[in-house]
């Protein structure tokens, strides 16, 4: 493939979310492989507060976290009239827009995959790369992804949605789900991701302590019933308007009681590709993982995570929208494994995006 130099992509990398860091390495991947495939380049950041800034330094110093420089410009995305677009606001706060064709938001968690910076750009005019507001937004909520998957017959595990007010009757509630559910039991905040918030529960007292913990991160927790077996994922990739394709499927393994932050950030557990799995078993989850991306509405690009037991029953755990992009993350891996390389990757994401419009 040529050079790509005349297409213009703005990569955003942080971001106000737990996961700001997870973001700065899989942004600084982007950003290389961007490079490397000749597309000019235009990196924004956005520090731990929310701010966001046009960032000309050396790259190699988002992956450290030491972009943050005092001659960094304002950005802001500017939505209306002659101000639509990105706008880069000098000193003296004047602006200039920038001419971009796409926005590459490599964000994870609250504020960045969620829908929030979708709709930013939806009213900015801008193309972007991966899920609409609609899909981003109800595959950030476990309990509206439940909901839309059991809506759609695409089986999940057995769950069970809890309220703050429900809480008020903590006894009720706990006999009515130890009645439903047997242990161990997962809980979790509806609304995060890197596993924060999240407890196995062994009997009713830590059930008890794991939905009071669990509501220290949001107004909805969600029990789950814990499911023995293997975690497999599964990536999707829009290739055209009318094309969704499935990757091989990777698994996660090595990790100790589950797959919670430092085993997913600090101890890398150990990704098998492909997974371990019968043929048949395999082709069931590459089909309902083209099938849950449908249900969600995604588009582009999205990493559907499985549990299969060991009767090789296939459970969707969920949907990630921006999944995670550094050189050793399952989403480029597993499309690697099937032929697609991290810059041929790239480039089928940025030219989806723009086409779609
Ligand atoms: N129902 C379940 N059965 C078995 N393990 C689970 C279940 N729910 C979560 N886990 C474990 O907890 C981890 C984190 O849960 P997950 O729902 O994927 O949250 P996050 O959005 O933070 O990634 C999973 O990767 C898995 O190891
Ligand atoms: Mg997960």
């Amino acid at each position: 493939m040529g050079s790509f130099s005349n297409y213009k992509v703005a990569v955003l990398f942080g971001g106000a979310s737990p996961e700001y860091e997870v973001s700065l390495s899989s942004s600084y991947n982007v950003i290389k492989g961007l490079l490397g495939a000749g597309f000019s380049v235009f990196p924004i950041g956005i520090d731990r507060a929310g701010s966001w800034f046009y960032y000309y330094g050396d790259i190699e110093k988002i992956k450290t976290d030491e972009w943050q420089l005092k001659d960094n410009c304002s950005v802001n995305i500017g939505c209306s009239g002659t101000k639509k677009g990105v706008l880069k606001i000098k000193e003296d706060g004047r602006f200039e827009i920038l001419d971009i064709d796409v926005v590459f938001a490599v964000l994870h968690g609250e504020n960045g995959e969620d829908g929030t910076v979708q709709g930013l750009l939806e009213l900015s005019g801008i193309p972007y790369v991966g899920c609409s507001v609609l899909s981003s937004n109800i595959c950030m909520n476990k309990i509206l992804t439940h909901t839309v998957l059991d809506a759609a017959g695409i089986k999940g595990t057995r769950w069970r949605g809890v309220m703050r007010r429900d809480i008020k009757n903590i006894e009720f509630l706990l006999e009515d789900i130890a009645a439903e559910f047997s242990f161990p039991i997962f809980t979790k905040p509806s609304s995060c991701g890197s596993s924060v918030g999240i407890r196995k529960c062994k009997n009713l007292k830590e059930l008890e302590d794991g939905i009071n913990f669990a509501f220290k991160y949001g107004d909805e927790v969600i029990c789950e019933q814990f499911i023995k077996g293997k975690e497999v994922e599964c990536a999707v990739l829009q290739t055209s308007s009318s094309e969704i394709k499935s990757s091989a499927v990777g698994q996660i393994a090595g990790y100790d009681d589950f797959y919670d932050y430092d085993s997913k950030y600090k101890s890398y557990a150990k990704l098998i590709i492909p997974a371990n799995l019968k043929d048949s078993t395999t082709k069931k989850v590459q089909s309902i993982a083209i099938k849950a991306f449908e249900a969600m509405r995604c588009s582009g690009l999205a990493r559907v995570d499985f549990f299969v037991d060991d009767d090789d029953e296939v459970y969707v755990n969920e949907i990630n929208t921006m999944p995670g992009f550094t050189d050793i993350s399952m989403y480029p891996k597993l499309w690697e494994h099937s032929g697609l390389s991290y810059k041929d990757l790239l480039i089928t994401l940025i030219f989806v995006a723009i086409k779609k419009r």
